[in-house]
């Protein structure tokens, strides 16, 4: 069965096996919105985008053009309805894409979301796409891939938790040691975790 949310400014539904955000949207939602500031005439690329949630509110934002891409099917197909429900489909291209795989080759952006699976455990199957990221495998590459598609002056955006005792440590480490500084920009509490939004710039 298929969840609806509704606000005054957006309407998701969420599609089975798709990441939920929670009702009405998540905390960390809402900050990374906060934190998305006037996206007017900006490129941004939503990476894991599930049910679209964080493309929408990007091109709400302004933004000029949004990519929003997903490993897993049946959330690129409730990221496209999404954007059709939301009468977005000239500023928002929803595709299949693992990391940056599909997304075209030296294509920049001012703003990447990845709001990736942050537990570090095995994967059993597709529908878990959501949660783990066995031994931080699609961070190490996000990072490692990153710069290519980042403006000089860009920024990428996530969200994290303490879900591990090393979660922290180890995503700031990866970003330190990939040629990115971070800037925590807003951290609260949720679930029993911590959980925090970072800001990634590449070093000068
Ligand atoms: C925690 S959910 C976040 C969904 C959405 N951005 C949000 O904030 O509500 C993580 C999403 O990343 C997707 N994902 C996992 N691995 C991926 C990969 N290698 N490339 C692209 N998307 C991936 C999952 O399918 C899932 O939709």
């Amino acid at each position: 069965m298929e969840l609806k949310y509704r606000s005054h400014m957006i309407s998701i539904d969420v599609f089975p096996f798709v990441f939920p955000p929670s009702s009405p949207f998540s905390e960390s939602t809402h900050t990374v919105f906060d934190q998305f500031g006037d996206l007017r005439g900006k490129a941004v690329l939503d990476i894991g985008t599930g049910t679209g949630i964080l493309a929408i509110c990007s091109a709400l934002a302004g933004a000029k053009h949004v990519e929003a891409v997903d490993i897993y099917i049946p959330a690129v197909e409730c990221a496209e309805s999404n954007v059709r429900l939301n009468h977005l489909e000239s500023k928002i291209s929803v595709y299949q894409s693992d990391l940056f795989s599909e997304v075209a080759y030296g294509k920049q952006f001012d703003l990447i979301i990845a709001n990736l699976p942050i537990v570090d455990y095995p994967e059993k199957s597709k529908e878990f796409h959501s949660l783990f990221d066995p031994s931080f495998k699609y961070h190490k590459e996000l990072f490692r891939k990153a710069p290519q598609h980042l403006k000089a002056n860009g920024k990428m955006v996530l969200c994290h938790a303490d879900l591990q005792d090393d979660s922290f440590p180890k995503l700031e480490e990866l970003a330190v040691r990939s040629g990115f500084k971070f800037k925590i920009v807003n951290e609260s509490h949720s679930l029993g975790h911590v959980w925090r939004n970072y800001e990634f710039t590449r070093k000068e």
